[in-house]
């Protein structure tokens, strides 16, 4: 591949992919599911020992919608999900599935502090199903690989299940022990307080959420959502209830359709938009691709129905640097949380 960084801006090409070892993912899997166990078995949680989604458990709102591709992006994007058969082909509009969420790994009332997330189904023409997953971290993850986010996982899910007693126990562990380091723990903690305690979230309409690095045709990529300019700003409810960001949607979608465009970066070079560092906000314009509608409230089984889908990032595109765990874990998770109800591929077709 081309090492020219002129040339790679335009194609997205010149990326070295450094996958984690197998036994590693491996290991990711095994403490996925030993988190979502830890997760059911504590009375805190009130799961009842039923063993849910290993992280955004909470759905804020599950909604179908429409995502329109425009007939007119850079050659290097026109791949995959969105590339019309040919220039005389009508243009690319997907149904699609949305499940917002609060990112911790059981629900807490939508005014702590959390990440948010929004997930995408949709099947393109070929009938390839294909997942969209962004949280609002401002362009990055907390983690710089998928270790180090599942050793943060760690202290998470123990402070949830035990409290700070324990969350302080497993936080020397992780630190002390070397896995995390002190200078590594303090630099996630600075993002989360950043993105979570320090900007807390009017509303899910007005907010950008980004993906993690996937490979489109031969571009290496990252997509976001980006709010529309003309959304209303603030929260449109009861600022102080526990499902805020819920009331605002459902309010907002009563007076009209909510949208977000969908745009993607190209990699560069690895320096300024790393494969291997997820940490890293991407630098370079994002190139908008596309249009997300929602347009109608949904119904209770809509959202029954969405909750119970199993997102993917591998789902459609090629994983690249933190993808490739990504995959293997949120199968993993999924699977064992299928006593609650799990649609399958050709289920979740049905619907979209
Ligand atoms: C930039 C990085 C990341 C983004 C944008 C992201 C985003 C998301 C989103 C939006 C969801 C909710 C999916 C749904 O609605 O069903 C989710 C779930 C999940 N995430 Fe991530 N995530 C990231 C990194 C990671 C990493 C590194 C891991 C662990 C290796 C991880 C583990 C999980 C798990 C286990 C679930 C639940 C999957 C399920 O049971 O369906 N995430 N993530």
């Amino acid at each position: 591949m081309t090492n020219d960084t002129s040339e790679n801006a335009e194609s997205g090409t010149g990326w070295i992919d450094q996958p984690d070892d197998a036994n590693v993912i491996a290991a990711l899997v095994e403490k996925i599911k030993a988190q979502q166990a830890t997760i059911a078995a504590s009375s805190k949680t009130h799961l009842d020992g039923r063993i849910d989604r290993g992280q955004h458990q909470k759905q804020t709102l599950g909604a179908f919608g429409t995502l329109r591709i425009f007939d007119t992006i850079p050659p290097a994007l026109q791949q995959g999900p969105f590339a019309k058969e040919n220039a005389l082909a009508p243009s690319l509009s997907y149904r699609v599935a949305c499940r917002f969420s609060n990112g911790q790994p059981c629900p807490f009332s939508d005014s702590a502090a959390d990440v948010r997330g929004v997930a995408l189904k949709f099947f393109t023409l070929q009938g390839t199903e294909t997942d969209l997953l962004m949280t609002n971290e401002g362009g990055r993850s907390h983690a710089r690989n998928a270790v180090q986010f599942m050793d943060f996982a760690d202290i998470l899910v123990a402070q949830i299940a035990k409290g700070a007693v324990g969350a302080l126990e497993q936080a020397s562990m992780e630190v002390f022990g070397g896995k995390l380091g002190p200078i590594e723990t303090a630099r996630i903690v600075a993002i989360l307080a950043k993105e979570t305690k320090l900007r807390s979230v009017g509303s899910l309409a007005t907010e950008r959420f980004w993906g993690s690095v996937v490979k489109l045709g031969t571009a290496a990529i990252k997509y976001s959502l980006q709010a529309d300019d003309a959304a209303m700003q603030g929260t449109d409810g009861d600022r102080h209830g526990d499902s805020y960001l819920r009331e605002d949607l459902l309010n907002r979608l009563q007076k009209g359709p909510l949208k977000w465009q969908l745009c993607v970066q190209l990699f560069t070079d690895e320096e300024s938009t790393p494969v291997h560092d997820a940490s890293v906000v991407w630098a370079g314009t994002p190139i908008a691709v596309g249009e997300l509608e929602i347009s109608s409230l949904p119904s209770a089984d809509d959202e029954t129905c969405i909750n119970q889908m199993a997102f993917n990032p591998g789902n459609g595109f090629e994983p690249l640097g933190i993808t490739h765990a990504r995959k293997a874990v949120y199968a993993a998770s999924a699977a064992n949380r299928k006593d609650r109800g799990l649609l399958s591929t050709d289920e979740a077709r049905k619907h979209l």
